[in-house]
């Protein structure tokens, strides 16, 4: 849908997704599965820390393997229902080296851009790559599709109807077309377990309807957002008729690309841009809808995320369940100041450098 330009088809999906998919209730309806994600993921990092500290080692992880198989499955389970990846089977394997590589190349900076007639010997392959990335994962997802037609067909009824049903109806019906982690940061993780602690306790685990509880938290993920917005420079935008805009003149068909990253450190609009400070929403405003320009993190106007609501319940539950359930330490020889912010494009910013942390579990 966010590569679809703005055309009939783009409307009726966005439709689709505001109408039958992104509802408060559909999101809440399907807390208890999102939980059960995390739960794995929890799971996993204890059994996984646990066995290399059996072998004599350090116990320490690499937590973006964790939280990409569990985003993954988070966003499966809200659409198909059903979990796509399990890194120990083949198949999850093989869709999170086609994602990999499909984010990955679809995010590289192309010559093509800037010399058009490059366009048939793809210099740098990056449309070769994209689109063999991109064949290998729309062949699983049609393998699900498939098998979610057969279903239908011998009467099998989903309870509750998830996105994919609901696109196969609109099919059926005719009506469709298909900063560093400095000293402060420890003390961050310190007031979030505080505050955690002290609104939930330690005897049960974090919930959804929990998040608006926890202020800090979300001020929190609202910095995060700031500095490290996943998608710097939104999507880019098509001027569809020729334009006056601040003094610019945007011709008809221009493409127009906004950059959120830096708005989000303009010196003129915040105060010591650069520094990880979640107290500055705290008591603010400012929210990440989209009305507020100098916060962008989900974009703005008519192309805004769809699933905002959903993205940013995922984030604050996830670094919830995380602090909640584990004491974070850095392996030997990493100090705070040492870890390696840079950051690197794909279809999404991440990190250059993989944090790589050793989780001690806390106990009730
Ligand atoms: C923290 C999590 C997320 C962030 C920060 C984020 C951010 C964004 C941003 C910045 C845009 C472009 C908006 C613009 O250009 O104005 C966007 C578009 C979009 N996002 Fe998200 N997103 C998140 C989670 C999600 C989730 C969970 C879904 C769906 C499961 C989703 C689906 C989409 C779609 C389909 C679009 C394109 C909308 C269109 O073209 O009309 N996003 N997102």
């Amino acid at each position: 849908m966010a590569l679809a330009p703005y055309n009939d088809y783009w409307r009726m999906i966005r439709k689709l997704c505001s109408s039958e998919l992104f509802l408060h209730k559909r999101i809440n309806a399907s807390a208890p599965a999102r939980q059960n994600c995390i739960d794995v993921m929890i799971q996993r990092i204890k059994d996984d820390s646990l066995a290399s500290r059996v072998n004599g080692e350090s116990g320490e992880i690499a937590l973006d393997k964790y939280l990409c198989l569990m985003t993954f499955n988070l966003i499966a389970n809200f659409m198909l229902s059903r979990d796509i990846m399990d890194l120990k089977s083949e198949k999850g394997n093989e869709f999170y080296e086609a994602m990999k590589g499909f984010m990955e190349w679809s995010g590289k900076p192309n010559l093509v851009d800037s010399f058009p007639f490059l366009k048939w010997i793809d210099p740098q392959g990056i449309r070769g790559n994209t689109g063999k990335s991109l064949t290998k994962l729309l062949n699983m997802v049609s393998g699900f599709l498939k098998e979610r037609v057969q279903e239908k067909l011998s009467g099998k009824v989903n309870e509750t109807k998830d996105f994919l049903d609901v696109l196969l109806e609109r099919i059926d019906d005719g009506k469709g077309t298909l900063d560093e982690l400095s000293e402060k940061n420890v003390t961050i993780i310190v007031l979030l377990q505080n505050e955690l602690d002290q609104v939930i306790g330690r005897s049960r685990k974090v919930e959804e309807n929990d998040l608006n509880k926890l202020p800090y938290l979300q001020a929190v993920v609202k910095e995060i957002l700031r500095l490290h917005p996943s998608l710097p420079l939104l999507l880019p935008r098509k001027a569809v008729k020729d334009t006056e805009f601040m003094g610019y003149s945007i011709p008809k068909d221009t493409t127009v690309i906004l950059n959120a990253w830096a708005i989000h450190r303009d010196p003129k609009l915040w105060d010591e841009p650069l520094m990880f400070k979640p107290e500055r929403f705290i008591d603010s405003k400012i929210d990440s809808k989209g009305q507020n320009f100098e916060f962008l993190p989900f974009g703005s106007g008519r192309r805004s995320c769809v699933g905002m609501f959903l993205g940013d319940r995922m984030v604050s539950i996830t670094l919830a369940r995380l602090i909640q359930s584990f004491d974070w330490e850095l392996p030997r020889n990493v100090s705070p100041d040492s870890i390696d912010m840079r950051e690197q494009m794909g279809i999404s910013l991440r990190k250059l450098v993989p944090l790589i942390a050793i989780p001690f579990e806390r106990h009730a």
